[in-house]
């Protein structure tokens, strides 16, 4: 949901913001704009409807711009579509303000109006603009006092970068539920919305929290507390994470590249966390007793996280014994969640900052719940309010449509059910040994499919042009199916649905007819029997059936379906990590071939930072 930028330094700006905007373009990439203040020509603002390379021939590729200071700005439109007009940098009336932002501000209508009476000239449909106008209503010739006033003023969500015409050796930078991280240079200084912006340019980054404000100059940072302006110390983070990782390295797509990453990603998240054939935890803080006493446990997540929590509820009952709950964190809030101060609650986000999931969170812990969360990206949001954290190792991941993080998110519940299980007792040494053993072989397996990757070529090469697809399931079968789902329509924009299969009959099979495509999960061994009579209903209704299911059964679902892709055998709790990577791989294969811009779906960003 939008991706900002700011440079201060002895360089040019331009061409860092450009380089920095296309790194936060998963972000958002329905317009983009840059804004550079130079002694010869003061302020001048570029933007354009389209993605980042459209502006990006505009300036030459920044050359066309001089200045050393500046501020970028890749757009998911909210208020007013995408448009010139609409696009950020927002400057004010008399061109004195720029501003980017990322979030919404919920009053800006109400603002807006009051500001329209007092003469005010607005030209754009966005809420940015609010701040920009405000800015300079409320100036009288110090930016942090007019500042303090808009933030007091503004109500929402807001990642803020503004440039001051009249102090242009400063950037400046607010947040309010919104990510914003600082980064630290030698002579410059940056600001963005995530860290694979300025990784390129400095290690060094420090994580802006709610209510504090950033003033950027070429020699330092300083941080500062909102409203009284009181400077706040800061902890300063190395990122470890490679620039490479945030490059196509050769690959065609980001997703591709990712999807390939999976063993590896699987390996770096499992490795660390098992020793001596035990899962150890060391950054978990949950004793046994805490266990004990858990009334309840929630799962709280969106999009693909929400789909790893559906394949948690059946692990995790399985393990635990204890009933689990997976919520929606948009709907989390509202449902009145019965929630006391022993109850748990495990959030799962891979940005770590989806608003939603972010609200659901503080929402759970001011009701008293303890809030375990998994997250990919360090010293993210969720990541720093959550009580204890577990991160995903799978390095950035930039493709909208997640992969690596998926998987890895999965290895990491696996190993909270394990953990627990041990904890309380409720698993045989037996089984655990095997799961763990069996744990470590899950790379090596995905591998396996990766390798057969034309197979699933093939099958895409015969349905992409299919208008709608089924995905139908059991048990874990289903929790993967919905992602199979999801990731096709995300990308292809084929129409899709995923089905419990034993609830096809009770509507859904009146879309079934001859020629539609069903893809059947059936890997779940116990349920194998049930799912092929539901296959066999759609095949009598005319249905082309692609079959999933591992390869000890590959030759008895054959019999009935019209095609299948086996996946190696698995302990059956692990199935949903070797289950997904054919339909990743077959969602991936069907967008190419139907020409669709893959990693940047359409409609979409990666990171959703409005509710
Ligand atoms: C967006 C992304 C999805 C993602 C969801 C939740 O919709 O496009 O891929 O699953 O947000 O994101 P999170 O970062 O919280 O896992």
């Amino acid at each position: 949901m939008c991706g900002i930028v700011g440079f201060i330094g002895a360089q040019e700006a331009a061409p860092i913001l450009l380089d920095g905007l296309a790194r936060l373009e998963y972000r958002g990439y329905d317009s983009a704009g840059i804004a550079i203040w130079s002694q010869e020509k003061g302020m001048e603002v570029v933007k354009a409807k389209g993605r980042l390379q459209v502006l990006s021939d505009m300036v030459d590729g920044g050359k066309a711009l001089k200045g050393t200071v500046g501020l970028g700005h890749t757009r998911w439109a909210t208020h007013g579509e995408p448009s010139d007009v609409n696009s950020h940098p927002q400057v004010s009336e008399n061109g004195r303000f720029a501003v980017v932002h990322n979030g919404i501000i919920e009053n800006y209508a109400e603002i807006r109006e009051i500001l329209q009476s007092k003469g005010v000239h607005f030209v754009s449909q966005t809420d940015t603009e609010v701040v920009a106008q405000l800015l300079e209503y409320y100036y009288r010739g110090d930016v942090m006092e007019a500042l303090t006033k808009v933030l007091h003023r503004i109500e929402g969500a807001y990642a803020l970068g503004i440039l001051c015409a009249d102090c242009p050796d400063r950037l400046i930078a607010a947040r309010k539920d919104s990510p914003l991280i600082l980064g630290y240079g030698d002579g410059f200084q940056m600001l963005a919305s995530d860290v694979t912006a300025v990784i390129k340019y400095t290690r060094e980054v420090c994580y802006l929290d709610d209510g504090e404000i950033a003033v950027l100059t070429r020699d330092g940072i300083e941080v500062l507390s909102h409203p009284y302006l009181l400077p706040v110390k800061k902890e300063r983070h190395h990122v470890d994470w490679e620039i490479s990782a945030a490059e196509k390295g050769g690959y065609e797509h980001f997703m591709f590249k990712e999807i390939m990453e999976q063993p590896k990603a699987f390996r770096d998240t499992i490795s660390p966390r098992i020793q001596e054939g035990r899962v150890v935890l060391e950054d978990l803080h949950i004793t046994a007793q805490q266990l004990r006493e858990m009334d309840k446990l929630y799962i709280i997540a969106c999009g693909s996280s929400y789909h790893v929590g559906m394949a948690a509820k059946y692990t995790l009952e399985r393990l635990l014994h204890k009933s689990v709950e997976v919520t929606l964190a948009s709907e989390f809030r509202y449902c009145e969640p019965i929630v006391t101060d022993k109850t748990m609650v495990l959030v799962i986000s891979q940005s770590g900052e989806t608003i939603d999931t972010l609200a659901a969170l503080r929402e759970a812990k001011r009701l008293g719940a303890r809030v375990l969360s998994i997250v990919n990206v360090v010293g993210s949001t969720i990541a720093r309010e959550s009580h204890d954290v577990l991160y995903t190792w799978a390095g950035p991941e930039i493709a909208v449509a997640t992969t690596k993080a998926y998987s890895t998110q999965l290895a990491v519940v696996y190993l909270v059910g394990l953990y627990f299980a041990d904890l309380l007792g409720t698993i045989e040494k037996a089984e655990y040994d095997s799961i763990v053993a069996e744990l470590t072989c899950i790379p090596d397996k995905i591998q396996t499919i990766l390798d057969q990757k034309e197979q699933i070529q093939y099958f895409a090469s015969i349905f992409f042009n299919h208008p709608s697809i089924f995905f139908i399931g059991r048990n874990i079968d289903y929790a993967v199916g919905m992602e199979g789902s999801l990731k096709l329509k995300e990308i292809s924009y084929i129409h899709s649905e995923a089905y419990a299969a034993g609830e096809l009959k009770h509507g859904t099979i009146s879309l079934i007819e001859p020629g539609t495509l069903v893809v059947a999960l059936a890997s779940y061994g116990k349920l194998f029997e049930k799912l092929m009579s539901n296959v066999v209903e759609v095949k009598s209704r005319g249905a082309d059936v692609l079959g999933v299911t591992t390869e000890s059964r590959k030759e008895t679902m054959a019999k009935t379906v019209d095609h299948v892709v086996a996946v190696p055998d698995t302990h059956p709790m692990l199935l949903p990590s070797l289950d997904v990577i054919p339909l990743q791989l077959f969602a991936y294969y069907v967008a190419l071939m139907r020409g669709c811009d893959i990693d940047k779906p359409r409609n979409l960003a990666k990171s959703v930072t409005v509710e």
